[in-house]
Parts: structure tokens; sequence; C-alpha cells
């Protein structure tokens, strides 16, 4: 079994890549939240794909793992993808799992377009091309690795504890304000998409548009990525610049 939580696609490609090679299912760690699945047993592989979020995990992957029991399965292991820095996302893992007397046989990363707009520039197709295909080679050694049920810590990218710990987890809780996103009600039109896909409901609509109903959210930035108008953007709008993405090999 092979979990997934993935806001534009990246996690969702690599999971059902995975699926397909060891002949096993992609499910939305989304989806076992809202059935309450939390317990995973006698699979042959049990795999959790997340993102990396501020150098860290997002927060409704770091509430799954909080609750996860694994019992007698063969191979387990956590992937995160990454665009920049994997930071302490791994570790953060361990930590969680270790608490609850458990842990992964392994640790894998693999590279992906960054989907932090506010920052990264995905406008130019050429250089999203390169960073897939980046992405495509390392995930070809990783499938070979799982299938043979390679054990370790084999997670790219890391940052050192003291440089990474403190800063990500006050960045995460600054930047997860919803307050940082907004919709332009002139390119908006009212397709319901973003409350619709938002993984934590975080969204309503209000006269044809879209509100942020919670203080924070995950901030996954998949309204702003799916939206059809593109009339999402974040914070001062640098985002409008940095264009939208969506993984180019799956459907999210
Ligand atoms: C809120 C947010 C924070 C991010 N922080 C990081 C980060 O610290 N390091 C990094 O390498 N990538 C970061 N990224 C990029 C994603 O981890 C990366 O693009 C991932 O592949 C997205 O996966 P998905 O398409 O399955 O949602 C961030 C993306 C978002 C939306
Ligand atoms: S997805 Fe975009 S166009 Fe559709 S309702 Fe949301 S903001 Fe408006
Ligand atoms: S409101 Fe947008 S950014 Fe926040 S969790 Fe929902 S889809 Fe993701």
């Amino acid at each position: 079994m092979i979990l997934y939580f993935s806001a534009t696609g990246n996690g969702k490609y690599i999971a059902e890549q995975i699926a397909a090679e060891t002949d096993d299912k992609a499910i939305s760690i989304v989806d076992c939240i809202r059935e309450g699945k939390y317990l995973f047993k006698d699979e042959k592989i049990l795999g959790v794909i997340t993102p990396t979020y501020f150098w860290r995990l997002p927060r409704i992957v770091t509430e799954f793992l909080e609750k996860l029991t694994i019992e007698n399965c063969r191979y387990t292991f956590l992937l995160v993808s990454y665009g920049t820095s994997t930071g302490q996302i791994g570790t953060m893992a361990k930590e969680i799992l270790k608490r609850k007397g458990q842990k992964f046989d392994a640790y894998y990363s693999v590279i992906m377009p960054d989907t932090w707009t506010p920052i990264f520039n995905l406008s130019n197709k050429e250089r999203v091309e390169q960073w897939l295909n980046k992405g495509k080679a390392q995930l070809k050694t990783v499938i070979e690795d799982i299938k043979s049920n390679k054990r370790g810590d084999f997670i790219k990218n890391k940052l050192p504890k003291f440089v990474a710990a403190l800063p990500s987890a006050f960045m995460y809780t600054a930047e997860r304000k919803t307050k940082n996103l907004s919709v332009n009600k002139d390119l908006c039109i009212g397709c319901k998409l973003c409350e619709k896909k938002c993984p934590v409901g975080a969204i309503i609509m209000e006269g044809n548009h879209p509100v942020w109903k919670d203080e924070e959210c995950e901030m996954c930035l998949g309204c702003l990525h799916r939206c059809p108008k593109f009339a999402i953007s974040y914070g001062s709008g640098r985002s409008n610049k940095h264009g939208q993405y969506k993984n180019p090999y799956t459907k999210i």
C-alpha cells in the first residue's frame, strides 16, 4: 500500500509509479483520514509519500504519522518529494515513529519542481521539464531500491538540525495563515474547484467566490495552482508572476 499526500501531483505521480512497479495500490492520505484509517496490517509494502514544507513535514502528514499503526508489514518506507532542500523532514518523521516504538525500514527522497511559487518561478516550461527529468531519474533508482527492500536513510539535501528545526517551525506557522491567500474576483468564475479540493475544508464559497473560513490551513497551494483562471494569489502577489504548476504525468 502506497499512501500519499499531494497537492500538485508530484507525490501522487511518485506513488502511482511505485504502486505500478510493485503491483500495489496508491491511496490518498486525505482519504485515509476521512475514513479514519490509521492501521495498516500484513502489507507486503507500506510506503508513505509526502512533500517537504519549510524543511519539515506538512502538518496533515505529521498528524497522520502520529496516529499511524504499522503491524506485520514486510517492508516500510517514507519518501519525501522536495524542490530544493529536505531540511529535517526525515528526522522529524523518525522521531514521531520512535515515540510510538515504530520505524520505517527506509527513507528516500525524489526531487521535483518546487511548488512554493511565492519564491520559486515555475513559469519557464524548459526549466520545469529539466527539474522533472532529474526527478524521474531519481525515482527510477528509488523504485529499484524499494523492489530490493533496501534499508537505511537515503534522503538527499538535508540541513543540520540547528539550522533547520527552529526556523522551519516558525516559518511554517507564519506562512500557513490563510490571510496570506486572496482571490481576484474579476478572474474567478465561481467554479468551486478550490472549495471542493481543499484537503482540510478551509474554503467556503460566499457570493460565488472563495473565502478562507479557517485562520490556518496546510498552505499546500493546491487552490492557487489548480484554479482554472489563476485567480488565487499568495501574499503581495509575487506568486502571480511565477506561474501555476500541476505534475503533468497524473491527474490531481
Ligand atoms: C508550503 C510549501 C512549502 C515548501 N517548502 C519546501 C521546502 O522547505 N523544501 C523543498 O525542497 N521544497 C519545498 N516545497 C516544495 C514541495 O515540497 C515540492 O514541490 C513537492 O514536490 C510538492 O509535492 P506535491 O506536488 O505532491 O504536492 C514547498 C512547497 C509548499 C507548497
Ligand atoms: S477554483 Fe478559481 S475560478 Fe474556481 S471558484 Fe476557486 S478561485 Fe474561483
Ligand atoms: S486553502 Fe488552499 S492552500 Fe490552504 S490547504 Fe486548502 S487548498 Fe491548500
